[in-house]
């Protein structure tokens, strides 16, 4: 009897795990072409707060588009997202068809996604944890219609961890700026 209870318990783990891994494999599959339609990418971060990533950031990405890169900015900082503040971008975003977010577009060639435009109000708190923050940067990529890309900037947020960046080590990017300035 106690033989019996013990398989089905396993079972039924088994198959959450295989659940999990399957959902992860499809994720990696939407990230892979994804990135497969974006030329380069960067990454700015740092260890300290306040030294200037979302500056240097903001300013790449309005350079490169300036020059007539299409270009996607994200900002991956959960706890400061500074990103809309800083472009003086308004609004919540939306959602496409697919049920993916649509990047706010700032120009014609510069599109722009941020958390501090999902909370709808840039000032309000937002709690994030789990698996949400621990893969931040596969689910920007994964649940949002980048379309095709000449440069995708990201915007870390201070002390970028572990987590960050064996995701982003993951996804090969080309260029990783870390922005030092006391
Ligand atoms: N090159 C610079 N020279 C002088 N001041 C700067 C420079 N770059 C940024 N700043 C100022 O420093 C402050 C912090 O800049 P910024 O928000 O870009 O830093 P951050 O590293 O993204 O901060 P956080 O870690 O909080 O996200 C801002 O007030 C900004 O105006
Ligand atoms: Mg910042």
């Amino acid at each position: 009897m106690a033989k019996t209870v013990h398989i089905s318990k396993k079972k039924k783990g088994d198959s959450h795990l295989s659940e999990r891994k399957a959902a992860r494999a499809a994720q990696d599959l939407i990230i892979k072409n994804s990135l497969s339609l974006i030329r380069d990418k960067f990454m700015v971060m740092s260890g300290k707060g306040g030294v200037g990533k979302t500056s240097v950031a903001a300013n790449l990405a309005m350079a490169l588009s300036k020059q007539g890169a299409s270009v996607g900015l994200m900002d991956v900082d959960l706890h400061g997202p500074d990103i809309p503040r800083i472009l003086g971008l308004k609004g919540v975003l939306e959602a496409s068809v697919d049920g993916r977010i649509k990047p706010k577009p700032y120009s014609d060639n510069l599109e722009v996604v941020s958390v501090g435009s999902m909370a709808g109000d840039p000032d309000k708190a937002v709690i994030w944890r789990g698996p949400l923050k621990l893969q931040v940067i596969r689910q920007f990529i994964s649940g949002v219609q980048w379309g095709k890309l000449d440069y995708l900037i990201i915007d870390s947020p201070p002390g970028t961890g572990d987590e960050l960046l064996n995701d982003a080590a993951k996804m090969k990017w080309k260029f990783s700026l870390s922005s030092n300035m006391p």
